[in-house]
């Protein structure tokens, strides 16, 4: 088929999609000129799209499940931190294939406002790399390097706000009323009041409340993050068109996936915590039919860090179900995999992962245990309730476990953003320092295996934080630069200490567990995944059904040997003969029929 007549295809199909859409968010008046719009801009990127581009979009459409093979490891890391410079990054495509990644996410790396820019996240020009990093060009090199070794790139696209010194603020600033429609800009305080009513902060410490008094502008600025951050307002289609724009363009450089940052907030609804609207998933289904037209290769990631109940709209529910994001942070399993290890007991995190729903079948849960952020202990009181906890008094448990500070802990964690009024503490910390390894625990090292063997086998793209798979600690020297020191986040923002070398054996028996999972086709993201119920309370049972049989895995969380129970192998069809745990290659030993779990270890089970 001539490129032309597919996109033909595309638009047939889709336009009808996106004008439905577009008049949920804008109206049915104004949605079909605003769909114009956006499929002409989906013609001009595709026309200008390179060659081994759109070779790329028809291997992609043959073979959409390329990101949920078990075979598919992701690793984030800042581009300076981890490589100097993107020629640097692309000179360390071999160690990540020696890893066995397949796509990279590099830190915001479109050029910033100058300190202090919240780690890249203040973007003062997408159509720009940041300066000490490369130019454009060494981008649409880097992606193409790193496709050659089967890595696909994804960047971060900063869509809730830009940098006060972005070329729009700056005119809204200078007057241009065009421009100062991209924001909220309010004259005195009334409606900056109102919302706030009921807005949480986030960042209580760094920039308290969500609005800025801006002199030039001559009011007051939405800015739910830092000051510097001026949220934009979706609710303007000329911002939808803007960012289409930037996606088509990044899409064109080669960028493979874009990670929506901060999508939650996109959408302000006065009366509300102004997260999570619905607006914000007909707008990522608009700006995703964009890219299906324009780019079908490219896919979507939400960084969604919400709780738990809000959490499976952004891979989409109902009438958006696989149809908004393709990628979506697991945040829940994230939290409840560090309050298994702290509390030693599964209950509430078999209840909290029972309630989710499976994803849609062509989508998948980014699986993680670190990023670049703090953690915050989004565990729903209900799901605290029904497993017999006080949520306050968990997540209270939790904050002062990671902290360091509950008697017998070993974790060498930070708190961040201490809010005095809801009493919420978010931790910051390394992977090997909140796992014990900073404190000397003797168990530390079986301990960051395990928590990989549960995102590696939970289902989902597995993401590993850079450094983690050396076990690096805590950063001592992370708040020497003056722009870094009020934000303890960067503690665990190493720079990546070359030649890598591997002190605790992490990285040998990560790579074991890696190669493993890309063996099994349980683990494939479409397979769904279940939590059964505990037998022993401190062992997690997730079984992964496939055609040629189940795969049980199973994770003993406390520091004492346990068991897998003979009647959950019977159950499965598991108390066979040919019974292997995938792991150690072997037949599992069995005593009485159940098997035994060393502490802080994983079995993967299965019947051959
Ligand atoms: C996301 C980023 C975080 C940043 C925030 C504002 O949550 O992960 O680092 O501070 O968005 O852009």
């Amino acid at each position: 088929m001539d490129p032309d007549a597919s996109i033909d295809a595309r638009i047939d199909d889709l336009h009808l999609d996106l004008l439905a859409c577009l008049s949920r968010v804008y109206g049915a008046a104004a949605a079909p000129a605003v769909a114009d719009r956006l499929v002409a801009l989906a013609r001009r990127t595709h026309a200008a799209r390179p060659a081994d581009l759109r070779a790329l979009d028809e291997r992609r459409l043959a073979a959409p499940d390329w990101f949920q093979r078990p075979g598919m490891l992701g690793y984030a890391a800042y581009a300076d931190r981890f490589g100097g410079t993107l020629a640097g990054v692309g000179e360390r495509a071999a160690y990540l294939r020696d890893l066995g990644v397949g796509y990279l996410h590099l830190m915001p790396l479109l050029r910033p406002r100058p300190d202090p820019n919240d780690g890249g996240y203040a973007v003062m020009d997408y159509r720009s790399v940041r300066p000490d990093l490369g130019t454009t060009d060494d981008l649409r090199a880097l992606t193409t390097a790193l496709r050659e070794h089967g890595i696909s790139l994804c960047l971060d696209l900063v869509l809730n706000h830009v940098a006060r010194e972005h070329a729009w603020a700056v005119a809204a600033r200078a007057g241009e009323q065009r421009y100062r429609d991209y924001f909220y800009v309010f004259p005195d305080r009334e409606m900056p009041d109102a919302f706030e009513a009921t807005l949480p902060e986030v960042f209580p410490d760094l920039a308290p409340g969500s609005f800025t008094h801006d002199d030039a502008v001559g009011g007051w600025v939405w800015t739910t993050f830092n000051d510097y951050q001026w949220d934009v307002n979706w609710a303007n289609p000329d911002v939808l068109c803007e960012y289409a724009e930037v996606v088509c363009f990044l899409a064109n450089l080669g960028v493979e996936v874009l990670r929506l940052d901060a999508i939650a907030f996109l959408w302000k609804r006065l009366g509300t915590d102004s997260q999570n609207q619905p607006e914000v998933h007909d707008l990522t289904r608009a700006l995703r039919i964009v890219a299906r037209i324009a780019c079908p290769a490219l896919l979507f990631k939400a960084e969604a860090i919400v709780g738990p109940t809000q959490l499976p709209a952004y891979l989409g529910v109902g009438e958006h179900a696989g149809r908004v994001s393709d990628l979506a942070y697991h945040n829940s399993l994230m939290v409840q995999v560090w309050s298994m290890l702290a509390s030693g007991e599964v209950g509430l995190a078999t209840l909290a992962l029972q309630q989710l729903p499976q994803p849609p079948a062509t989508t998948a849960w980014v699986t993680y245990l670190r990023c670049h952020d703090d953690i915050g202990w989004a565990i729903d009181d209900t799901d605290a309730w029904r497993a017999g906890l006080d949520g306050a008094a968990h997540r209270r448990f939790l904050s002062d476990w990671y902290a360091g500070s509950f008697p017998g802990s070993w974790a060498r964690g930070l708190v961040f953003e201490e809010n005095a009024a809801t009493g919420d503490r978010r931790i910051s910390g390394s992977l090997a320092s909140l796992a014990g390894l900073e404190a000397g625990d003797p168990h530390a090292v079986d301990r960051i295996l395990l928590a990989h063997a549960v995102v590696l086998a939970f289902g989902g793209l597995p993401v590993l934080w850079m450094g983690d798979e050396l076990g690096l600690p805590n950063d001592p020297h992370w708040a020497e630069d003056p722009a870094h020191a009020p934000d303890n986040r960067w503690v665990h923002r190493p720079v990546m200490p070359w030649p890598a070398t591997d002190p605790h054996g992490v990285r040998a028996r990560l790579r074991h567990l890696v190669e493993t999972r890309g063996s099994l086709p349980h683990l494939h993201a479409a397979t769904p995944t279940e939590v059964w119920d505990p037998r022993d309370p401190g062992v997690l049972l997730v079984v992964r059904r496939h055609a040629t049989g189940p795969l049980l895995a199973a994770f003993n969380m406390t520091d004492q040997p346990r068991r897998v129970d003979a009647d959950v192998l019977h159950w499965l069809g598991l108390h066979v003969p040919g019974l292997r745990d995938a792991l150690t290659g072997a037949a599992p030993p069995l005593e009485h029929g159940s098997v035994p779990l060393a502490p802080y270890s994983a079995a993967w089970l299965m019947a051959h």
